[in-house]
């Protein structure tokens, strides 16, 4: 939702416009300025030369206006230029005199600590080194917590090393593998993944033989799927267990980096590791060793006292020291002034706006501005503020180009991020926490930072995952603050006071602490770990999320009455989607509902944020508005869905123009066909549907009542607990819970009254909305509940 309702209102706010006019009068060191009169001058020159020249006469010759310019300094550091150029950028990054440190620590040990500044040239540099190491005859693996960075770096690293991309060319050295985009070509050294990607391979492949060395990057991040990669990666390390086994004394190499210095924890929880094969169980942390603690059930768990949160298993005794190298990086870091607000701002955005305008009118070129903000939701109203108001700068100021930067950003606007920005033009790129410590952009030397982030936490009274908007940590804040530094001395302007951030928190808890646990307790699982609770985390979770992970996968079925992982609990580990959808997928398949390729178009939809575009004026939405009739099912979203991806799917002659018509986004709609290819195949390798059921699939564009109806019991089956009924008063309360919730306005049963409504997610503005809702039956519940 835009942070303006229009953008007039926020035009008649503009405290901002009188900075800019005051800027203009008292024009400032703007060197640029002067410098643009002569560029112009000498573009003058240089067409009178060029007329003159044609006419055969003997002019002087013109000055070249680039002569004259000052260089951009994203030009300079980023030109996509010759290998010999590329070679030169690495030879100066911070981390390539550490390269013969690193093969060696490698060649001592199985295990490499590597702390350093983001760009310091850890995620390009260091899987390049292994791959001249002796013991590097397979693969190195890399992850990445984010899609954007495994595609962006596999590019890179490619570039770098002179070869094509993934399964372009046979002699491509370098490929990438995220969900829904495998480019993995059979002769590729490197491969950059997902940390879910290398979950999922290591469910098919325990001892993950296709490797010689794991790197995992972006460690301080401690997202789940990275705490879960550590325990799994530390038993293959010190050799227990069925992978272990299948690597046959191939030792697998592992780097562990993090962009923070705090090895510490990470070194105990290793040595722990070492130590506990050896047998001494001794040493207790008062809630039981790992080895401990496997010997009960996490059943009768349940009833033991409870441990404390965020009690970390990790601790270091020192018997094993030296078993685990460690490296540090010093990173370039020039100085960087901080400005704070003198007092705390409602909307940040609106601060931001000013900011940018300040800065850019203000502080001398060169230089490119990196603005920190929460969501795709702000940074995209943002951009179009600020695109609105630049347009009417004069030509006195240097133009400004703004790059958006968020996870779902499409790739060819992500590469954009990396080109240089055209002569007498200053970058401004508005980002998510994605550029706090995953992608470099060079260039930067003003940082604004609004102090806050979406991040992911449980809401218990709801039982599901939010997004929520909070303040972040003080390391978050020395991150942002960090990216102004890195080329020259730089400034950061802090959206917030001082006081605010002497309050913030040190550092942010780990996700493991703050999020669904389902679909990690699954995983471990489904890769053979019965007693979940024993398994070795950097951080242990509270119990009860624990608890809950495990009923939530008891009642989809996952999980049989022991807690054991059965054919459908594997079934559903193997698909790349949360457990309730995939659990949605394994109902369609059943003979009796039969539906799942319908029900594939849908999940297909919820991968990218919203398919339906908002009319800009009211003359397009009426004219968009009859076309969208025809798609409108009074079922609810889901069947709406699946209506509009049938008919694009359909459409043969020109889908750009029926997306337009139907004020649909053209470019989500081809990432939704690009995600319901995937699944489709991955449907037909879990032998979900037969290739002779899909190839002899036509494009259908009806649904039957019958179908439309299995559809929607298939979505109960997975969830089961998002559930709401109509109330006397009108209102909707959830079954599970007794909450109160509003369909969004979004939905098209927005407004409507219905017996009973099914809804995808919850999502909050002002108040909890259901998002993605359907009408069902509440006697639905009852066969679903008998089930479960
Ligand atoms: O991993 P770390 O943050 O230490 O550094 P890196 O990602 O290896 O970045 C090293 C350098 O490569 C930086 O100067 C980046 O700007 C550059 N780079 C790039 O140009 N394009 C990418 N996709 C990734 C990195």
């Amino acid at each position: 939702k835009p942070v303006y309702k229009n953008i007039e209102l926020a035009k008649q706010a503009k405290p901002i416009y009188k900075n800019i006019e005051l800027a203009k009068q008292s024009r400032p060191v703007y060197k640029n300025l002067e410098l643009a009169k002569k560029q112009k001058k000498s573009k003058k020159s240089a067409k009178l030369a060029a007329a003159a020249s044609k006419q055969g006469e003997n002019a002087p010759k013109a000055t070249l206006p680039e002569k004259n310019s000052q260089p951009q300094p994203s030009t300079l550091a980023r030109k996509p230029g010759k290998q010999t150029t590329l070679q030169t950028l690495r030879e100066n990054l911070p981390i390539y005199p550490h390269a013969d440190s690193i093969r060696s620590a490698l060649t001592n040990t199985n295990i490499l600590l590597l702390a350093g500044e983001t760009g310091s040239g850890k995620s390009t540099q260091v899987p390049q080194f292994l791959l001249t190491s002796p013991w590097c005859d397979h693969r190195v693996a890399v992850t990445q917590p984010r899609r954007m960075a495994a595609i962006s770096l596999a590019r890179r690293v490619a570039d770098e090393m002179g070869t094509a991309l993934g399964k372009s060319s046979p002699t491509a050295k370098v490929g990438y593998s995220v969900r829904f985009d495998d480019n993995v070509g059979k002769g590729n050294k490197i491969k950059f993944l997902t940390e879910g990607m290398l979950l999922q391979e290591m469910l098919r492949d325990p001892g993950l033989l296709e490797y010689s060395c794991v790197v995992v990057d972006e460690v301080h991040e401690r997202s789940v799927n990275v705490d879960l990669i550590l325990g799994f990666l530390r038993d293959l390390l010190v050799g227990k267990g069925e992978g272990a086994r299948k690597r046959k004394g191939r030792p697998l190499k592992v780097v562990v980096m993090s962009a923070t210095a705090d090895t510490e924890k990470l070194k105990g929880f290793f040595e722990e590791g070492y130590r506990i094969t050896k047998g001494d169980t001794a040493t207790t942390n008062g809630t039981g060793t790992s080895e401990e603690k496997s010997k009960k059930s996490e059943l009768s768990l349940l009833n033991d006292e409870r441990q404390q949160p965020g009690q970390d298993n990790a601790r270091m005794d020192g018997s094993d020291a030296g078993r685990v190298s460690t490296c540090f990086v010093e990173g370039r870091q020039y100085p960087v002034q901080t400005i704070y607000l003198h007092e705390a701002v409602q909307d940040f955005s609106e601060a931001a706006l000013k900011c940018i305008f300040q800065v850019h009118c203000k502080e001398p070129m060169p230089g490119d501005i990196l603005v920190f903000l929460t969501g795709q939701d702000t940074v995209q109203s943002l951009q179009k503020l600020v695109e609105e108001y630049a347009a009417t700068l004069t030509e006195d100021f240097p133009k400004l180009l703004v790059l958006p930067l968020f996870a779902a950003l499409p790739q060819a606007a992500q590469q954009r991020i990396f080109e240089p920005a055209p002569r007498n033009t200053r970058k401004l790129i508005l980002a998510t926490n994605i550029a706090e410590t995953s992608i470099t952009v060079g260039g930067v030397r003003f940082v604004i930072d609004c102090g806050k982030a979406k991040i992911k936490q449980y809401r218990n009274r709801l039982g599901l995952d939010s997004l929520l908007v909070k303040p972040i940590s003080k390391s978050s804040a020395i991150q942002r603050k960090g990216r102004a530094g890195r080329e020259a001395a730089g400034k950061c302007w802090r959206l917030y006071t001082e006081k605010d951030f002497d309050a913030l928190e040190k550092d942010s808890p780990p996700e493991i602490l703050r999020c669904d646990l389902s679909a990690a307790v699954l995983t471990m699982k489904a890769r053979g770990v019965d007693d979940v609770m024993s398994f070795p985390l950097l951080t242990q979770p509270p119990r009860e999320a624990m608890e809950r992970a495990l009923l939530q996968l008891l009642q989809l079925g996952a999980l049989d009455d022991d807690g054991r992982v059965n054919d459908t609990g594997r079934r559903i580990a193997r698909l790349p989607l949360t457990p309730s959808l995939g659990r949605v997928i394994i109902a369609a398949a059943d003979p009796d509902m039969d539906c799942l390729l319908q029900v594939i178009d849908i999940v297909a939809c919820f991968s990218v944020e919203n398919i339906f575009l908002n009319a800009e004026t009211e003359e397009m939405k009426e004219e968009a508005q009859q076309s969208r009739n025809l798609l409108y099912r009074r079922q609810g979203d889901h069947l709406t869905l699946l209506a509009a991806v049938q008919a694009y799917a359909a459409e043969s002659s020109d889908r750009k123009m029926w997306a337009q018509r139907h004020l649909i986004s053209h470019r989500a709609m081809q990432s939704v066909m690009d995600v319901r290819k995937q699944l489709r195949a991955q449907a037909q390798q879990a032998k979900l549907v037969s290739s002779d059921a899909l190839a002899a699939t036509d494009e259908r564009t009806s649904t039957s009542e019958e179908t439309a109806n299995n559809i929607l019991r298939c979505f109960l089956r997975g969830f089961m607990s998002n559930v709401a009924r109509l109330m006397p008063d009108g209102s909707y309360k959830t079954i599970v819970g007794n909450q109160n919730v509003a369909i969004h306005p979004s939905s098209i049963l927005f407004g409507r009254k219905v017996e009973a409504i099914l809804y995808n997610e919850f999502v909050y503005t002002n108040r909890t909305y259901a998002r993605g809702v359907s009408a069902i039956q509440l006697n639905w519940l009852d066969k679903i509940w008998g089930d479960a």
